[in-house]
């Protein structure tokens, strides 16, 4: 199979090849050229058409970029909690209502409720309206299990998962996402490390919540050392609801990635940007937690490795559409269309240790590409309509808009 790809009015290239991470401050390199791309099987060939190959595909008046990286999402998980969503609507802070029993415990009482086959499939629905919006890669997390057996089962369907769908996916245990009821906080860390660091985990990386209502500085550095241990990444949910210093004590243990940092405080912001570690924002769970919006703007200004992602998951953020994200963060952040594209593709890419691969469209990389109905810069300004036409993995035609089925001719 080989696929040439012709007459885009852009094409998205980084300002050079080989590059690990592409920093914010750098993001408007990015060149938007008009031109074309073709694959030989699972890679990028050429930035040239091929009159010889097996299909061709007009993108007069489209983009070519990269597929879209979701690096943060909590996919398998089970049902939705649509009520929550209208008590946070009226008033009730999240603290509140998970305290009171709703939140991550009440996702856990659905996922222990729910059968393997009914998981398994509110996760492929997902990951097709995912691919839908051009993501080619995604990640997985546990976290809803609560009790070790549980979070054993949720990795396990996040490995039958990423069998069942076309995109690559990664795997992260979130063994530390709530503490069960009736335990302590350090003793659910007991009860977890001998899985964080056992060999047949397909986890390549750990994450913790860290938050009033969760887990404390303490239990991060204890995640950072199992960690490291394990040869695994350190990921931590920070900075979300309030300020409470998590950064310095992530960037000590080596983080690869900080997400949500909405309460971020400003003291933390210059030595992250400089740091080899992933700043991960998401503006869904800000826009629809009525969070603070997190400093995008600054920590792009001052050279950090920005990302964005859905972090997908029926509490904070039951948000599927990366399209949807980048809108919000040009929005919100300030940031350019170009900045929301490195921090979704390359940067997230660098999160999963997937950026050798895929994350950017170079030669020799995997042809995993999106063809854009319009020009980059309208991604984010036609806010709610999906501007995905085409979807190519791995060099495989994966999804066609109806009405984008003649540029195949
Ligand atoms: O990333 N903040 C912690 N974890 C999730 C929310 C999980 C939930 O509410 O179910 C998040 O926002
Ligand atoms: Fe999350």
């Amino acid at each position: 199979m080989s696929l040439s790809l012709e007459n885009a009015a852009q094409v998205a290239r980084p300002p050079e090849d080989g590059l690990a991470f592409l920093r914010l401050s750098r993001a408007n390199e990015v060149t938007l050229e008009p031109g074309a791309l073709s694959t030989d099987g699972a890679r990028i060939a050429a930035f040239d058409s091929d009159v010889s190959a097996t299909r061709r595909v007009d993108c007069a008046g489209c983009a070519i970029v990269p597929g879209l990286v979701d690096c943060h999402t909590h996919l398998p998980f089970a049902g939705w909690r649509a009520e929550e969503y209208a008590l946070k609507v009226a008033g009730r802070p999240y603290e509140e209502i998970a305290r009171a029993g709703g939140g991550i415990a009440s996702s856990a009482r659905a996922f222990a409720e729910t059968s393997d086959d009914d998981v398994l499939a509110q996760g492929r629905a997902l990951a097709r309206e995912m691919l839908a919006h051009g993501t080619t890669s995604f990640e997985t997390k546990s976290g809803y299990g609560l009790s070790v057996e549980a979070e054993r089962r949720a990795l396990r369907l996040a490995a039958a998962l990423a069998d069942e769908v076309p995109q690559t996916v990664r795997s992260t245990a979130l063994l530390a996402h709530a503490v069960p009821p009736g335990m302590a906080a350090g003793a659910w860390l007991d009860a977890i490390a001998p899985l964080a660091s056992d060999a047949e985990s397909p986890a390549t990386a750990l994450d913790i919540y860290v938050e009033s209502v969760a887990f404390g500085l303490d239990h991060l550095a204890r995640m950072g050392d199992l960690a490291r241990a394990a040869g695994r990444d350190l990921r931590a949910h920070v900075e979300q609801f309030s300020t409470m210093r998590s950064v310095p004590v992530a960037l000590e243990h080596g983080a690869r990635s900080v997400d949500h940092l909405a309460c971020l405080h400003p003291d933390d912001l210059g030595p992250l940007a400089a740091a080899e570690c992933a700043a991960v924002l998401l503006p869904g769970a800000e826009l629809l937690g009525d969070e603070r919006v997190a400093p995008g703007r600054a920590l792009a200004d001052a050279g950090a490795i920005g990302v964005i992602a859905t972090d997908c998951n029926p509490g904070t953020s039951p948000v599927a559409s990366l399209p949807l994200i980048a809108g919000l963060a040009v929005r919100r952040y300030g940031w350019t269309a170009r900045e929301a594209l490195v921090a979704m593709t390359l940067n997230a890419a660098w999160v999963l240790r997937l950026h050798d691969v895929l994350g950017s469209l170079e030669v020799g990389k995997r042809a995993d590409v999106v063809v854009l109905d319009a020009p980059l810069e309208h991604l984010p300004y036609r806010f709610g309509h999906n501007p995905v036409a085409i979807v190519i993995a791995g060099g495989e035609v994966v999804h066609v808009r109806e009405d984008q089925a003649w540029r195949l001719g």
